[in-house]
């Protein structure tokens, strides 16, 4: 007689794929023990795997959504171009996770644009949020949908969209959902670079040039736990000049305006700078106990 291999060196048996609200609901029912969830918007690739990689540590079960959600895309934002590869995705994560829910348009919003959404205030509206209004609030709104969907234990997302994650987690709190909310550390190349789609679009004096993302976050962390030390390093960083800075804070993660000399606890280090074109993030938390 053959033994079950144990839990965490097998995936579940089959991946499914599910496109409607009401088979997701049976599935979720139908799960025993824990949940996590993966939201998506497709296109997977490794940074996705590590998040579904914490996720299948931390769960028992894993749904992983697949869904390129119209409202957080502006006017001017290509929405219709955003890649679109559900037959890749489910290759990647087959066996991995237990269930993809990839819905329509149509199934996850039967009325478009809802009548009730989510707004992220005034955290949607600075950093990343000031180029594109409306943008954190069509993320809130469809994640609070797919939480509801897939009622997980907890979701797993991404430190390096640092500002998503943190208006995620008020998202949480602010409306008592009750799931938990676990950041998953940035995945970086042996250089330091933040792993990322765009770096593929980077050449060679372009990726050390964006190096200054990685250096910089690697000295606010020495600089901790002084606030103003860290401050100073970011302050350095721009007047220095390496890369295309759009900008550089040490802010507070709950409320993610800029720390004050008095702050005390985790700040919120977040940089954005272009390179060769392409606009590159990195982030990093990091707690002060002295001004
Ligand atoms: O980070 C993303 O891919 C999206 O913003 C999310 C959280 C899946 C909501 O559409």
């Amino acid at each position: 007689m053959t033994q079950d291999p144990p839990r965490e060196d097998a995936g579940p048996a089959a991946t499914r794929l599910i496109t409607t609200r009401a088979e997701l609901r049976a599935r979720r029912a139908a799960m025993d023990g824990t949940v996590a969830a993966v939201l998506t918007m497709g296109a997977l690739h490794a940074g996705h795997l590590a998040l579904v990689e914490r996720a299948r540590e931390l769960a028992d079960h894993v749904i992983l959504t697949d869904f390129v959600n119209p409202l957080q895309f502006g006017p001017g934002e290509d929405y219709e171009a955003y890649p679109r590869t559900l037959e890749q995705d489910l290759a990647l994560v087959d066996g991995l996770v237990d269930v993809v829910f990839a819905p329509s348009v149509q199934e996850l919003y039967p009325v478009l644009p809802p009548m009730v959404s989510v707004t992220a205030g005034a955290a949607g509206r600075i950093l990343e949020g000031a180029a594109r209004p409306g943008h954190f609030d069509g993320v809130v709104t469809v994640v609070a949908k797919l939480l509801q969907l897939t009622a997980p234990h907890l979701s797993v997302f991404g430190r390096k969209d640092a500002q998503q994650l943190a208006i995620i987690q008020r998202l949480v709190g602010d409306l008592d959902l009750p799931v938990r909310i676990e950041p998953v550390e940035i995945q970086r190349e042996p250089s330091g670079l933040a792993r990322s789609s765009r770096n593929a679009y980077l050449g060679e004096a372009g990726r050390e040039q964006a190096l200054a993302l990685s250096r910089t976050i690697a000295a606010a962390r020495a600089a901790a736990p002084s606030a103003g030390a860290i401050r100073s390093v970011l302050r350095e960083a721009l007047e220095r000049a390496e890369i295309d800075w759009d900008y550089a804070h040490a802010l507070d993660p709950a409320t993610l305006e800029p720390i004050g000399p008095e702050h005390r606890g985790e700040v919120l280090v977040v940089l954005a700078g272009t390179v060769e074109g392409t606009r590159l993030l990195d982030a990093a938390v990091a707690v002060v106990t002295a001004p």
